[in-house]
């Protein structure tokens, strides 16, 4: 099923997330209005808290940040950030801050159902106010507005859209051992034996904060599962017993096997410089390598979906969120401004590896990976990345990254298998 320019597959997601907060996860209403965006303020402060530290997404952030400083020069931005890929030790720390009492005004959060956790009807500003006076409602994709539609409020202004299934190679690498970009599995194999009789690592993966095997396991499942059956694992209508992904996990036991040895010591940028070190050929990893790349001045790169992943866009997006009791109103409302403008993403964006999550970004500022990422978004069937907060709610997204990361080590399917299907169980999903 493909979806022009659509996240249908989102629409889905957020009727489940409406059935949980029917069930009681939340109390079904009792946001106040937000207030009226305001003119900024001539000084004061803006604090914007994200865990943007590494090379492309902190490019990104900064240029933001500069059109910012430009039109609001009496206000002191300040960064505030918690380093660690996919918000590992972040989250904690803004749930922390915002129970606390001690919120920053804005702080980055994922587009769909990870919005839960921080009970946004207690800690959040809903955005609709802003939403209505920008216009907001016609430059987005309409299944992306739903997708950050949750218990009836927009909490998130959307900065961009990433796509997880990617598959970055060295071309050197590939060019010198007269090989092709697999597109299967079984082409993977034969690739990597080929390159491991020729003492090159096939595969560079780096698990160390946790959440990079949930991550790759994600762009398998869909290999296996189709854009179809890999959404319904998602809402009930596809079986985590399914032999499928059992077929799933045996594929990623054995795609562990080209893997360094070290993955456990590596982050995703480690296993990322591997690639550019030549010291490996493939890096299964978000088109945020994209930006990390461009910022290591490396163009040596090539990319492919995914092996078995064509025409699938394993998807999410980054939001700015507004914290309820933000002590600089004025200044976020400008900032959630620049955010959601088009000059903000258009400058954003290049540098981050993503792509806008507006319709109407120049094509021309973004390099060649990024064009194609446009292309394939508007055709591809599009589903939700869950190690990136849009599929499922983050309880469950972190007991499965948890139950990855494990299994990565110890490749015990039956026991990957049946926890994955408790965690489904356990969230209301699965019987
Ligand atoms: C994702 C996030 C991206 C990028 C990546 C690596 O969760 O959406 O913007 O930061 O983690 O940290």
């Amino acid at each position: 099923m493909r979806h022009r320019n659509g996240w249908t597959l989102f629409s889905l997601l957020a009727l489940v997330a409406l059935i949980l907060a029917a069930c009681g996860a939340q109390p079904p209403s009792g946001a106040q209005p937000t207030q009226p965006a305001a003119a900024p303020t001539a000084g004061g402060k803006l604090e914007m808290f994200s865990w943007w530290t590494a090379g492309g997404e902190a490019d990104g952030l900064n240029a933001m940040y500069d059109l910012y400083k430009q039109a609001n020069p009496g206000v002191e931005v300040i960064n505030a950030t918690v380093a660690g890929g996919a918000g590992t030790n972040a989250k904690a720390v803004l749930s922390t801050r915002l129970t606390g009492g001690d919120p920053p005004d804005s702080f980055q959060l994922h587009a769909g159902l990870e919005v839960e956790k921080y009970e946004p009807q207690k800690y959040l500003q809903p955005l609709d106010d802003l939403y209505a006076a920008e216009g907001l409602e016609t430059v987005f994709p309409r299944d992306l507005l739903t997708l950050l539609k949750y218990q009836d409020h927009y909490w998130g202004v959307p900065v961009n859209i990433h796509r997880a299934n990617v598959m970055w190679y060295n071309k050197q690498i590939f060019a010198d051992n007269n090989l092709t970009p697999p597109t299967t599995w079984e082409e993977f194999y034969a690739v990597g034996d080929a390159l491991k009789a020729r003492g090159i690592v096939p595969l560079v993966i780096g698990t160390k904060e946790g959440w990079e095997a949930g991550h790759t396991f994600e762009t398998i499942l869909i290999s296996t599962l189709g854009a179809d059956g890999y959404r319904g694992l998602w809402t009930g209508q596809t079986r985590w017993t399914d032999p499928k992904v059992t077929q799933a996990l045996e594929t990623f036991k054995k795609v562990m096997t080209y893997a360094n040895t070290d993955y456990a010591a590596l982050t995703w940028s480690d296993a990322a410089q591997y690639l550019v070190d030549g010291k490996g050929a493939m890096h299964i990893m978000g088109d945020w390598t994209d930006g990390w790349f461009t910022s290591k001045g490396y163009t040596g790169y090539g990319w492919a979906p995914v092996p078995g992943t064509r025409g699938v866009f394993d998807a999410l997006s980054d939001s700015f969120a507004a914290a309820k009791g933000a002590p600089d109103q004025a200044n976020l409302m400008a900032w959630l401004k620049l955010a959601a403008s088009k000059e903000g993403q258009e400058a954003f964006n290049p540098k981050k590896g993503s792509i806008c999550a507006r319709t109407d970004c120049d094509p021309a500022l973004f390099n060649p990976y990024l064009q194609s990422a446009m292309k394939d978004w508007s055709t591809d069937a599009i589903v939700p990345s869950v190690a990136h907060g849009a599929a499922a709610v983050e309880k469950w997204a972190t007991v499965y990254k948890d139950i990855l990361n494990t299994f990565a080590t110890t490749g015990d399917v039956a026991a990957a298998q049946q926890a994955l299907q408790q965690a489904c169980v356990d969230n209301g999903v699965c019987k």
